[in-house]
């Protein structure tokens, strides 16, 4: 019998290291019954579009720069997601605002990797670097990272996988981000992947449970 493979798309802007995580763990056996269909960038330099090339994973560049409209941006973008028929989309360091005609056709079928334990450190100006400056700022002596359904809102949808990471003396926000991306984002992403394309996880009431 032909098994089931979830068919993931990975949206991207910039490094991929995120991407290169998923893409390791799904060769290594770590993420199980998943492939990536196609990786999905908004900026036709990203890097992380090198990373899919190198493992013959399809990339392409959808940029909203490219279209008259962000309407006409908006089709497009689902239009590949159908086009390649994915069954999860997978936002990786993806900046771009999430429309609401991708959102209302893949409800729950969106995930997104946030550098911080939301509802900390969340909500719009909260990426990248940004986030490290603000805990560091803030004194937090533990930050971490969050997978997260994607709803409407910015870093609201209901929480998947959380990991805890130190802050240690010195810390600068580059050094945090490295931790941070190191010890939680590279493991709770795939984790979370393997965990839906083995149909471990359901949403009841707006909260993740096990099944
Ligand atoms: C990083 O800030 C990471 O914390 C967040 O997206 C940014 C780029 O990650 N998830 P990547 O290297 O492109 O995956």
């Amino acid at each position: 019998m032909e098994r089931f493979m979830l068919k993931i798309a990975v949206l991207v802007s910039g490094g991929g290291t995120n991407l290169q995580a998923i893409i390791d763990k799904i060769e290594d056996g770590t993420i199980e019954n998943a492939k990536i269909e196609v990786v999905i960038s908004n900026k036709k330099d990203a890097y992380a579009l090198e990373r899919a090339k190198n493992h013959n994973i399809a990339g392409v560049c959808i940029s909203p720069k490219e279209f008259q409209t962000r309407e006409e941006f908006n089709v497009a973008l689902l239009e590949a997601l159908e086009e390649y028929q994915v069954d999860l989309v997978v936002l990786a360091g993806y900046l771009v605002i999430v429309p609401e005609n991708v959102i209302e056709r893949f409800r729950n079928r969106i995930i997104n990797i946030h550098p911080s334990l939301i509802p900390s450190f969340c909500g719009d100006g909260f990426y990248g670097l940004h986030v490290h400056e603000a805990v560091l700022a803030r004194g937090n002596k533990v930050t971490g990272a969050t997978v997260h359904f994607v709803d409407e809102g910015t870093d609201t949808g209901p929480i998947i996988l959380q990991k805890a990471v130190n802050v240690e003396e010195g810390d600068t926000p580059e050094v945090l981000q490295r931790r941070v991306m190191e010890e939680a984002e590279w493991n709770i992403l795939p984790e979370a992947i393997h965990l839906i394309a083995n149909d471990k996880i359901q949403v009841v009431d707006n909260l993740v449970r096990r099944k």
